[in-house]
């Protein structure tokens, strides 16, 4: 590991509260231009004594504005010591997590997944146009139909059509004649420039895409092609490289360009956190001239955001540290393999990724009260939903668990006779 250890509460604390205090203090010095100040303190009561003890609720108190990308040029000064936190952050992610090299990636932490996402498609799109010219016309975004919706969004906001390619019903898969075939229809009607989004674990199934396959249909296609390749890692980011030896979705992979991870999903982080990445050299081609008065290089699609997120961040990486981290997230996975085991005694059909910790179960086989009393969520909600997942979270325990299969074996007879 280069960054990430696990540090005692003391020294977290110390830590976070000499970053707080090296920013910039709007209670003692002169700052006048800035149109930003402490949280309201008729609202939020500053002097409160627990926050002696609360680095994250003092951080949000202090409200450092972490505008703009840390990890390359010029920073805003005013916020200097929670940006170096910021850094840690990214760092821990692109490097420890997903085995990028030293410094060679550039990153920032951004409101959530689809800011993540809606990100990489950004720089991929401009890199397209600045290096080849390309028209939006030319340049298409290519995912499965499992994909997050924010691909759609971001075909929409830049301009450029989506081709979702159909995944096999079963393995929830790309099958290489179907990408092929679509690929080459692209092709034909014009498209140069594919801008791919590969999963880390898809949203509905937890099903992880197989960019070997991606990348050889690609590359059937000669040189008349060019493609560069996200791998959206807002679900599985935070559990699946610990949880699977083999994993080709990282920057060791020179395949990849650019990963998102979301630490408010399984890293439990506060809502604000969703985190971009991507090899240095890419992200400037979203920079924004315009962007005057920021001290540095806006290169981020937020603008103004919280500091107090990145240290949210910091802190639960550096609570746990790698090692329990990997044992927080196999214990996850160890609870929906109870659930799975459970499932196939009773011949209930269902996907899981066995690395992963959701279970997507055919809707005809579990009744409806069960996916009501225990919050299933369908895939749609529609009347011709046909599948419910169950997310193996931290709260969902053993015990929860044991109650939800209890209930099903119970039902069973009820499932059999309707089936
Ligand atoms: C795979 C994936 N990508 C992107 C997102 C969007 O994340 P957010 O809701 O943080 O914008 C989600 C959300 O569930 C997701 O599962």
């Amino acid at each position: 590991m280069n960054v990430w250890q696990k540090l005692s509460k003391k020294e977290l604390h110390q830590r976070v509260f000499d970053a707080v205090n090296s920013n910039v203090n709007y209670s003692d010095e002169a700052v006048l231009g800035v149109p930003a100040s402490y949280l309201d303190p008729k609202v939020f009561n500053a002097d409160a004594p627990f926050l002696d003890d609360a680095p994250y609720m003092t951080s949000m108190v202090k409200n450092p504005n972490h505008i703009g990308c840390h990890t390359i040029g010029e920073s805003e000064a005013y916020f200097s010591g929670t940006q170096e936190l910021e850094r840690e952050v990214i760092r821990i992610c692109a490097e420890d997590i997903l085995k990028g090299e030293k410094n060679a990636q550039d990153g920032y932490i951004a409101a959530g997944g689809t800011e993540a996402n809606l990100q990489a498609l950004w720089v991929f799109r401009n890199y397209f146009q600045k290096k080849f010219q390309a028209s939006n016309e030319e340049i298409a975004i290519v995912c499965s139909q499992d994909s997050h919706y924010s691909m759609n969004k971001g075909s929409n906001l830049l301009g450029v059509d989506i081709i979702n390619v159909p995944v096999n019903d079963d393995t929830r898969l790309v099958e290489e004649q179907v990408l092929t075939e679509l690929l080459q229809d692209a092709v034909v009607s014009g498209k140069r420039y594919f801008a791919i989004v590969v999963n880390m674990a898809t949203t509905m199934f937890g099903s992880v895409d197989e960019i070997d396959l991606w990348v050889s249909c690609l590359k059937s296609l000669g040189d008349k092609v060019q493609y560069k390749i996200h791998v959206d890692g807002a679900y599985g980011g935070f559990i699946y490289p610990f949880t699977t030896s083999n994993n080709a979705l990282n920057f060791k992979n020179p395949e990849v360009d650019s990963i998102t991870l979301d630490a408010h999903k399984m890293a439990q982080a506060p809502y604000g956190t969703g985190i971009f990445l991507c090899r240095k050299g890419l992200i400037e081609n979203v920079l924004t001239e315009e962007a005057q008065y920021v001290n540095g290089m806006d290169l981020t699609l937020i603008g103004s955001r919280s500091g107090a997120n990145a240290i949210a961040v910091w802190m639960i990486l550096m609570t746990y540290g790698p090692h329990d981290w990997k044992e927080k997230n196999e214990i996850l996975v160890g609870r929906t393999s109870i659930i799975c085991n459970k499932l196939d005694e009773l011949g209930i059909e269902y996907y899981r990724h066995p690395q992963m910790n959701i279970v997507t179960i055919r809707s005809e086989f579990i009744p409806k009260e069960l996916v009501t009393k225990y919050g299933l969520v369908p895939e749609t909600h529609t009347a011709n939903n046909r599948w419910c997942k169950i997310v193996v979270m931290d709260h969902v325990t053993a015990d929860v668990i044991h109650h939800f299969l209890k209930d099903l074996v119970a039902s069973k007879k009820t499932i059999s006779v309707s089936l």
